[in-house]
């Protein structure tokens, strides 16, 4: 009898197979472009606190072959574990991480759904989880996001993206096409792929996806043995069955606030015109109330402002070099002029926010917002 593989294991066999995402090992990124990675800016946002870096613990969760080297970039003190399914996947992105001069990262292989079990694992707890584009691989997604929310300290934040049926839509469609027509190896989906007729549903959605230029995207795209993909709703009952609420979205065009947000894809949702994943910051829901003081302090008494720490180590000495961070957030980024990069610096040490000029004020919310600086509780304000 023809033993067929269990879900997990053929989606580990897919990532030992294609290593994914499919980066030269030179491939570098600039200090400044990951200014969105970082824990103290985001730690502050949600908890209006300072963390001591020398604590400061990060977990990827499904880490793939690339993601460990920004992250390392953008904490260089933090505790930072990478877990991955694959043994492909860790060992390309270990070698990009020592290439590049990060030698801190450790690097489990093993499965989200049982990790608080691995014994690299036990009894650890982290402040940021990074799960970007794992879950929607996992048959068991509850199992994976209970491990993880095990695997939080208080006040930890899990950021995740998971594949919206808008915008997942086409490729599912082609996926389910070719497994109907019994394609299932890169070198004959390759082929098709070459005769797609111009003007063709398949044709023109190669031609707009970015992924269908590699191998390891194209296998992910279409090859894949797991990819199911989410409404909001499926989404928001997903994190609700687990004890998660959704904190902030980041995906492109999100508005600022949570329940603005919902709402406008609701609306969007509805009429079949949301073609954007999901890219959100959850929290525990058992933390609700530590975030929801800082709000009411944050408004209240007269927080700290200081610079995002990669702004901090990327704003040039010279302030006629541009700083010109990439967009991280889900919206273009305010300029910086010469003349904001001088009142940026004066960020370098924390500036009270009742000591802001007037005229800067206007400015300086752009740059909280975009999160080039950040605001937190000063020490004398108790949460
Ligand atoms: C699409 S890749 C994303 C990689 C990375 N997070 C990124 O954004 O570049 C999915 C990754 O999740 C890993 N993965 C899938 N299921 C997993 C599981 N149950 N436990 C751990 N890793 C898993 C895969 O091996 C693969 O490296």
């Amino acid at each position: 009898m023809v033993q067929f593989p269990s879900l997990p294991d053929a989606v580990r066999a897919h990532y030992e197979q294609y290593v994914y995402p499919q980066f030269p090992l030179w491939a570098s990124v600039k200090i400044c472009d990951t200014y969105a990675l970082n824990l103290d800016a985001w730690w502050a946002w949600f908890n209006g606190e300072k963390l001591p870096e020398q604590e400061q613990k990060i977990l990827l969760a499904g880490c793939g072959s690339f993601s460990p080297y920004p992250t390392a970039i953008a904490n260089p003190a933090a505790q930072i574990t990478a877990l991955d399914l694959s043994n492909a996947n860790l060992r390309r992105a270990k070698l990009h991480n020592w290439m590049h001069g990060y030698f801190k990262v450790d690097f489990i292989q093993g499965d989200i759904t049982s990790a608080p079990d691995l014994d690299s694992l036990k009894g650890q707890r982290f402040h940021f989880i990074d799960c970007y584009g794992v879950l929607h691989h996992i048959p068991d997604v509850i199992a994976a996001l209970n491990a993880l929310h095990s695997l939080l300290k208080t006040g930890g934040l899990l950021r995740i993206m998971v594949y919206s049926q808008g915008a997942r839509r086409s490729a599912q469609a082609i996926r389910t096409a070719l497994r109907m027509l019994g394609v299932h190896t890169l070198s004959e989906l390759k082929r098709l792929c070459r005769k797609a007729p111009d003007g063709s549903r398949f044709r023109d959605y190669l031609d707009a996806t970015p992924e269908a230029d590699f191998d390891s995207g194209l296998a992910d795209l279409f090859l894949h043995p797991y990819a199911r993909t989410y409404t909001l709703e499926q989404l928001l009952e997903t994190l609700e069955a687990t004890s998660f609420e959704p904190l902030k979205f980041i995906h492109w065009g999100a508005l600022p606030d949570i329940a603005s947000e919902i709402k406008r894809v609701q609306k969007i949702e509805k009429s079949n015109e949301f073609f954007t994943n999901f890219i959100l910051f959850t929290g525990r829901k058992n933390d609700a109330e530590i975030r929801a003081e800082w709000q009411r302090i944050k408004s209240r008494k007269d927080p700290m402002i200081a610079l995002n720490p990669v702004i901090q180590r990327s704003l040039p000495r010279l302030p006629f070099i541009p700083l010109n961070p990439e967009p991280k957030l889900g919206f273009t980024n305010p300029a910086i002029t010469l003349k904001s990069q001088r009142l940026l610096a004066r960020f370098r040490t924390p500036v009270r926010k009742s000591a802001l000029k007037p005229a800067d004020c206007n400015q300086v919310e752009q740059y909280l917002q975009a999160l080039f600086l950040i605001e937190m509780a000063s020490p004398s304000l108790s949460l």
